[in-house]
């Protein structure tokens, strides 16, 4: 059994911080092979640059995956095409630096690793995501032993939808991006391993970690206000994939966080 630990939107360079002091601790605790961690808010609200990913993966992330605000910071740009390990949703427009997927060792075994973007209220014009990956999965079989996707995706219909085309194909599909925890985690009937949201790292006690008056304020008066982070104390929210290595099938998902 190979154990994956995925954790759902990192907000902010002090929740990069916050990782970095917990991560190694809770994932020895929990026999963690394998750490996938979205950090395409990293830069707060604006991107991930190339200094908070390089700390992420000091601190625990084996792969960091990526969403809408990836290509917000251009200093991500090289990293994005240097490193294997930072990734940016595959189903961006071509010639766009880095990649949507990518392979690596996770123990004795090969993990396949995506990144996507869903479609309904997200980017406009972005294209469905499960063909660009069923193109993968052709393309790389037998390179791989284990998979798993990211689907950063605002609707939870979209996301249900497309785990159910995609069920037996891959060990494990999770939706981020709400930054709230949803109760649907199951296993597939094919095999894959689900849950349509996994939530997201930051402080808690805001709105989905922006400070609470700012965000009521903006609501009120549909104006925009420059974004603070919220004040509460901090908290990682994911969820914990069992997989079985030889079939590649999963054997169970179960919703974790911690914080301090
Ligand atoms: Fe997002």
């Amino acid at each position: 059994m190979l154990r994956v630990l995925v954790l759902g939107d990192v907000l902010s360079p002090s929740t990069v911080a916050f990782l970095c002091r917990r991560l190694w601790a809770f994932r020895r605790e929990n026999r963690i092979d394998f750490t996938v961690v979205n950090g395409e808010n990293a830069g707060f609200l604006s991107g991930i640059g190339s200094k908070d990913a390089a700390l992420l993966l000091d601190g625990g992330a084996d792969c960091i995956t990526g969403g809408n605000h990836t290509m917000a910071a251009k200093s991500i740009y090289s990293m994005l095409d240097s490193s294997d390990r930072v990734l940016r949703p595959i189903n961006l427009a071509d010639g766009v630096p880095g990649a949507g997927y990518t392979i690596l060792p996770a123990r004795d075994r090969r993990i396949l690793v995506f990144s996507a973007l869903g479609c309904l209220f997200m980017e406009a014009g972005t294209p469905d995501p499960v063909p660009y990956i069923e193109r993968v999965l052709e393309r790389e079989a037998g390179r791989y032993d284990l998979s798993v996707l990211d689907l950063h995706a605002e609707a939870t219909g979209e996301k249900i939808a497309a785990s159910f085309r995609l069920d037996g194909k891959i060990s494990a599909i999770y939706g981020t991006h709400t930054h709230v925890p949803t109760a649907d985690e199951t296993v597939l009937p094919n095999g894959t391993g689900y849950i349509s949201d996994v939530g997201f790292c930051g402080r808690t006690g805001g709105v989905l970690g922006v400070k609470t008056e700012v965000m009521t304020a903006r609501q009120k008066t549909r104006l925009r206000y420059s974004y603070s982070e919220a004040e509460g104390p901090f908290r990682a929210q994911g969820a914990i994939f069992d997989i079985d290595e030889s079939t590649g099938k999963a054997l169970a998902v179960k919703r974790v966080e911690f914080g301090e």
